[in-house]
Formats: structure tokens, sequence, C-alpha cells
């Protein structure tokens, strides 16, 4: 896929530790078109590719708005961006979308925890917009660590909902009066740090949400009990070729296919943007990933190479 080269036209701190940048063509040129909830992947020095939500609604043609928080144990990415200036040209993928809003939904429901605020801000925005049901919740740790309050607060007025920890407990998000609130039409959206997006789907889980209404953006892999601790070695085979190829205990799948000259597109790298995903033809994945819902986890036929590994010997891949 072809890259945008993009400028920074707009670099602001919206927040402790958050800043946004407002990428335009340098040409004036209107970019390609996206939808609620959609993401793109920005090439940043070192070849790190980090995937960023969109955070204006779709019909904004001249800019990408994006907003990065800086995180202590950063592996580079939000170092990458935080150091970009006013002026600076990045390459960045066309907008993609993994976190749709459904067509079917009565009402939508936004939970943001934090900087998980990103993709949700997009989805009020566009919902706002069309003069759809949502709610907005926003929780974050304090005010002056959470993004876009201002423009929350204006845009969406009763229909946003902010909670900060340094208020106290009983001005938490009230989530399971939430949920029980809501009727069958209602789809959950959920954005933030792996914790809260576990919290909240687990209550709607246990309060009887079906799977299907359930919708959900990791910024940060969750810590699986089984991540690459009882990692074993196993094969893959390329379809295509019939090439077979041994992953060793210590690297993964991407890894080893890249090594043997196949060109598999990644971005995150830890399971949770859904570049990498592939079709598996034959075998079973030991799926490790926070992209793929419990249901495709299930149906066994993609998988993350990227941090997935194998339950059984083999894995014919659709490569
Ligand atoms: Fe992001 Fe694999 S590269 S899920």
């Amino acid at each position: 896929m072809d890259l945008l080269e993009l400028r920074v036209a707009r670099r602001r701190q919206e927040a402790a530790d958050v800043c946004s940048l407002e990428l335009v063509a340098p040409d004036k040129r209107l970019l390609p078109a996206f939808t609620p909830g959609a993401h793109v992947d920005v090439h940043l020095r070192g070849g790190l590719v980090r995937s960023y939500s969109l955070c204006d609604a779709p019909g904004e043609h001249r800019r990408y708005r994006i907003a990065v928080l800086r995180e202590t144990a950063s592996r580079g990415g939000s170092a990458a961006v935080h150091a970009l200036r006013e002026g600076d040209v990045v390459a960045v993928g066309a907008p993609r979308n993994h976190f749709e809003l459904s067509p079917d939904a009565g009402h939508h429901l936004l939970l943001a925890g934090g900087i998980g605020i990103t993709p949700l801000l997009a989805m009020a925005h566009w919902l706002s917009r069309q003069r759809a049901s949502f709610a907005l919740h926003y929780s974050a740790r304090s005010q002056d660590r959470a993004a876009f309050v201002g423009e929350v607060r204006e845009s969406f007025g009763t229909r946003a909902h902010l909670y900060f920890d340094e208020d106290g407990p009983d001005r938490r998000l009230p989530l399971s009066d939430v949920l029980a609130r809501c009727d069958a039409t209602t789809h959950l959206y959920v954005c933030g740090p792996g914790a809260y997006i576990e919290w909240v789907l687990a209550t709607a889980r246990a309060a009887g949400w079906a799977e299907a209404r359930l919708h959900r953006e990791h910024f940060a892999a969750p810590v699986r009990p089984s991540d690459n601790t009882d990692a074993s070695a196993f094969e893959v085979q390329i379809a295509s070729s019939g090439l077979v190829i041994r992953v060793p205990p210590d690297r993964s799948v991407a890894d080893m296919l890249h090594a043997s000259g196949i060109d598999l597109p990644l971005s995150c790298e830890q399971g949770i943007c859904g570049t990498c995903v592939v079709r598996v033809l034959e075998g079973t994945p030991d799926h490790r990933d926070a992209f793929l819902t419990p249901a495709e986890w299930a149906a066994n036929d993609r998988f993350t190479p990227c941090c997935s590994r194998a339950r059984t010997p083999r894995l014919v891949l659709d490569l």
C-alpha cells in the first residue's frame, strides 16, 4: 500500500504527557476518507510503525488528527511521536478500521479509559452529527492527564460523563448501573488500558450482554498468563509454496516468516492492531493476541503471527 507523506501542521499539548498532531498533505490535497473508529499507521524513526486512532469525525478530508500518550515504558513509538515538531514530515498509511460502529445499534455506549478517548471521540462526533443516540463515559486518573476534556464537554453536553479518580471513589464510573440502564439494542464500545477493557467486558458479560454487542480496541496488550512462559517449537507451512519453517521457542512466527523472505505487514507486534492477521488453513493456533474476539479465537481460522503460536505441531498458513 502506498504511504502518504504528511506534514505536521499543528502540535498541541492536550494534557500532561498527551500531545495531538494534525497531519496534512504538503500540497493541500484531500486525504483518503475514513470511518469512525479508524486508525492510521505512522512510520517513525528507527523503522518503528505504530497505529493511532483518528480523532476527527469522518468528513474531515484536510487533516488526520491523532493524539498520543507518552508511555513511561515506551518501546520507542510514543517517544518518537512526541519528538515530532511542526513542519516535520512523516509517512502515514491509509486509514483502516477494526473498530467499526454497528449499523444495527439503537443506542451506542462509548466507554473511554484515559488515552482510549481517541477513537471514541471520533465516534461521538460522528454520532452527534448523525443525531444518533449515544452516551460517552470518559474515565481518567485526573483532569490534567485527560486529553480533550474541553472538547468533550463543549461538543456533547449532557451526553458526556466524565470521571476522575482524583475526585474520590464515589465519583468513579458506575458501570453496572450504566449497563443496567441500556436496552437490548445498545452496543458497547470500549477503548483504554487493558485492565479497564477487561473490567468493562467482564462486567457486561456478567450482566448478560451478548458478545456481538461488545466492541473493543486495545492500546497495549493485556498480560496473558501464557505469554511466552510455555513457548515450544512448532512448524508453519506456506500453502502457496509448500515451504516449511521451524519456529523456535524464543522467536515469533512473524520473525521467522521475515527471516525466510516472506513479506508480512507488521505494526504493533503485540497482538493489538490486527495488521498481521493471517488465515490458518490447517492446525490449531495458540491465540495470544488482544485483537481477535473470543468467537474468532474459537473459529481458529485466523491468527496473529506477531505473538500467537501453535497448539498443534504445524500450522498451514494461507500465504
Ligand atoms: Fe499488530 Fe500483529 S502486528 S497484531
